[in-house]
């Protein structure tokens, strides 16, 4: 039944089953989740070779660095070989323009914002905080929907977010240019290049080399922040690729707008994996710099770990098969339950990613705050509408992000009958108010 085409009589009998359904999954007194993106019990598993990797008889490594101590701030050198791989940066690179550190990438992107901020990211960069002294506010670029922490983040800094469109092969990069080039005080822009968290998405290569390009025209000290954190998580080996945006750079000579970050949270273990960043020399030696006010130096007997169980991309990409495996059948289970209850109902629309840890769907206008809260009724939790926007605002209340990895497929199963419930009934009794 397609919502436009339906009479009033039988939308208003549909309602009356879609609400006796409703009323059935609340009596089940559910509790679901389909909030963050987490790996599952069983992709955490995958890793647990990592905790035998390194003992009291076998902690020294290739270089001889003893990492029970204090030192190596920008991380052990096979750490940085091992992660600057999966960031695409070339080999002879690699020592000078890759910082390896803790647990969280996270950390990373809030050290680098904090650093530019305050002190300025390289030697000599003029910090951001100076224009605002000046009286001009410091302005970011957030592609939407996007990574709810990286808003947060902009928010703590009172820096002001201009949502930008994202096009299914990235942001629109017109309208990026055009932003960019009329206006100084923009200083970044956040990109999820490779399955875009929510949207999935891959930025095209065009994309890529236009994003590369925009230290050329944008103000002094722009950055472009590149959360790399889904870069080897395919669900087929058929996915798309995504262009290198470091060889892009290099060729434009702008290594210093370009700062990539990326974590093993989702390849070993969420919360004890190990965060990394890669941009030019310069800004990876003021980044150590500052840094190193804050720590004598990141867990390098993780480090070395992580060194010993991944080996190489090679080893990274093997291991990544296995988590395909692992929660590819939960993305079909979305897939397939609103391939089932929402295709040809004119109720919404989704995402079909080909990696990554989320689906996107969009409701009617104005429905997205309804269906959410309707969930919740029916023991089903799923990220706060607008959370996907900058102050959590979604001017069209029409974007839920789905998280299917950590709930047991039965359960994700179980959530999605809920949730395509849900979308018919908020449209239809927006379609038909009583
Ligand atoms: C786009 C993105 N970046 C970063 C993170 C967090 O990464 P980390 O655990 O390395 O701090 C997440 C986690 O959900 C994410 O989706």
């Amino acid at each position: 039944m397609h919502i436009d085409q339906a009479s009033t009589v039988e939308l208003s009998q549909r309602l009356s089953e879609l609400e006796q359904q409703h009323q059935a999954f609340i009596d089940l007194q559910l509790t679901l989740d389909l909030t963050r993106g987490k790996p599952s019990s069983a992709q955490l598993d995958l890793s647990n070779g990592l905790l035998d990797t390194v003992n009291a008889d076998n902690f020294n490594n290739d270089h001889n660095i003893d990492p029970r101590n204090y030192g190596v701030l920008d991380g052990l050198p096979a750490a940085k070989d091992l992660f600057g791989s999966i960031l695409s940066v070339t080999e002879t690179d690699i020592q000078q323009r890759v910082f390896v550190g803790g647990n969280s990438s996270l950390t990373l992107m809030h050290y680098t914002v904090w650093f530019a901020f305050h002190f300025g990211l390289k030697i000599g960069d003029q910090a951001w905080a100076s224009q605002v002294a000046d009286g001009e506010p410091i302005k970011m670029l957030c592609p939407c929907p996007g990574y709810d922490r990286h808003f947060s983040l902009c928010a703590q800094f009172g820096i002001e977010m201009i949502p930008v469109a994202l096009t299914g092969k990235g942001p629109d990069m017109d309208q990026v240019e055009a932003l960019v080039k009329a206006d100084s005080s923009i200083k970044g822009i956040w990109c999820v290049p490779r399955f875009a968290n929510p949207t999935g998405e891959v930025y095209s290569e065009e994309t890529v080399t236009r994003l590369a390009g925009l230290g050329k025209i944008a103000g002094d000290n722009f950055l472009v922040l590149w959360d790399n954190a889904y870069a080897v998580h395919s669900l087929n080996d058929k996915a798309k690729p995504l262009a290198s945006i470091d060889a892009a750079a290099k060729s434009q000579g702008t290594l210093d707008h370009v700062v990539q970050f990326g974590s093993s949270s989702k390849i070993t273990f969420a919360g004890a994996g190990i965060g990394y960043l890669s941009s030019s020399e310069a800004n990876v030696e003021g980044f150590t710099r500052n840094f190193g006010m804050a720590t004598i130096g990141s867990d390098k007997i993780n480090q070395l770990r992580h060194v010993r169980f991944l080996k190489d991309l090679d080893g990274v990409r093997q291991h990544m098969a296995k988590h395909a495996a692992i929660i590819n059948p939960k993305f079909a289970a979305v897939t397939a339950s609103l391939e089932t209850h929402i295709k040809d109902t004119g109720m919404g629309r989704w995402s079909n990613p080909e990696g990554g840890y989320f689906v996107s769907f969009e409701t009617l206008p104005g429905l997205a705050k309804t269906v959410v809260s309707l969930a919740a009724e029916a023991g089903v939790k799923l990220t706060p509408a607008g959370a996907t926007f900058p102050n959590g605002n979604d001017p069209q209340d029409c974007n839920i992000r789905l998280a299917p990895t950590f709930p047991e497929l039965e359960d994700v199963e179980t959530a999605m009958a809920v949730f395509v419930n849900c979308v018919q009934l908020a449209s239809i009794q927006q379609k038909i108010p009583s």
